[in-house]
């Protein structure tokens, strides 16, 4: 353990260094498709795109639970994530300016491939505002950039943003296991670390809330529990409620117009997580007739 905790210390592992070390190969990678391709058509292209991503996904991944992990399994490994935080972010930036690349050749060069097989709006609209929120977090994450912004500003951008770009390679695997029903193995790995990641957060969340109670309730305790159960099964099930569920939740017609532009609307693959937290909420919550007994009690 000891040697871990000296190693962590290293200057290599560590800040620029750190950075250097994992993006560095992470390029290196983008050559090895690129060189097998006997001819190079939008269909490679929109395999490139695919191939950077899943490369940052994991990164972003990492950034949303560092500061959850560090809460509820506080050691030398987690302190040396929260320390690399932001290093680790740019990690992810890299990897998404390689798609941002392969993006651009895409529309720029094979753009009748474009139109035909990729494009869809809201799809562009969520692709985006994710590449705006990269760039205002990556700008910002530099003395120069972030003087421009007070430091409200700089929580806000650098906290939605993050939500937003864990939210996206989310849904997008979210949608794949749930609706067109041939996932490959890849995709349920990259949709339960994303789901872990998210639920790392709740569980810390919870966990602060549950050491401050002072007075629990039998009653909410059971019901948060069953309703983080529900939660659970809701996100093991989705290929069998996704149809039904979207079909409830577009009913209207203003809710179908806004599934065609409002980012993730009407957030089905964000449900189970939302049930878990809602669970997690009652499960924690404080028992306000006896904290009134007992203030009545005092006086
Ligand atoms: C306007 C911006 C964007 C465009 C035009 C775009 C386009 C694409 C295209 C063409 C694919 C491949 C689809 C396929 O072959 O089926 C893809 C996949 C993907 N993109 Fe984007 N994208 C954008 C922004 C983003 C952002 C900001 C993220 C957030 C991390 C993201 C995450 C993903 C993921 C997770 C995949 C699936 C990769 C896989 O197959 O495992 N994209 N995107």
């Amino acid at each position: 353990m000891s040697e871990l905790k000296e190693l962590l210390k290293n200057k290599w592992v560590n800040n620029w260094n750190l950075f250097f070390l994992i993006s560095l190969p992470i390029s290196a990678f983008m050559f090895v498709p690129l060189l097998s391709f006997e001819s190079i058509t939008g269909a490679e292209i929109s395999e490139m795109i695919s191939f950077s991503v899943r490369w940052a996904v994991p990164f972003i991944y990492l950034v949303i639970a560092i500061s959850s992990l560090q809460i509820l399994f506080p050691n030398a490994f987690t302190r040396w994530l929260m320390r690399n935080r932001k290093y680790i972010g740019l990690v992810f930036a890299v990897a998404m300016a390689w798609q941002g690349l392969f993006i651009f050749i895409m529309s720029y060069y094979f753009h009748d491939y474009y139109f035909s097989e990729v494009y869809y709006f809201r799809d562009e609209i969520e692709g985006s505002i994710g590449y705006i929120f990269l760039m205002a977090m990556v700008l910002t994450s530099f003395k120069f950039g972030s003087k421009l912004v007070s430091s409200s500003q700089w929580r806000i951008i650098h906290k939605t943003g993050v939500y937003f770009l864990w939210a996206y390679p989310f849904s997008v695997y979210w949608w794949t296991i749930s609706y067109y029903g041939n996932a490959l193995l890849i995709d349920y790995v990259f949709y339960w670390i994303g789901f872990l990641a998210f639920l790392a957060r709740i569980v810390a969340w919870g966990k602060m809330r549950y050491e401050k109670l002072t007075n629990k309730n039998m009653i909410d305790q059971y019901f948060g529990i069953f309703v983080i159960l529900l939660g659970l099964t809701m996100s093991v099930t989705s290929l069998y409620w996704q149809a039904f569920l979207t079909k409830y939740l577009t009913f209207f017609s203003w809710s179908a117009t806004f599934e065609l532009w409002l980012p993730f609307w009407p957030f089905e693959p964000f449900l189970s997580l939302m049930v878990i937290g809602l669970g997690t909420m009652i499960l924690t919550n404080e028992d306000a007739q006896k904290v009134n007994a007992k203030i009545l009690n005092q006086k």
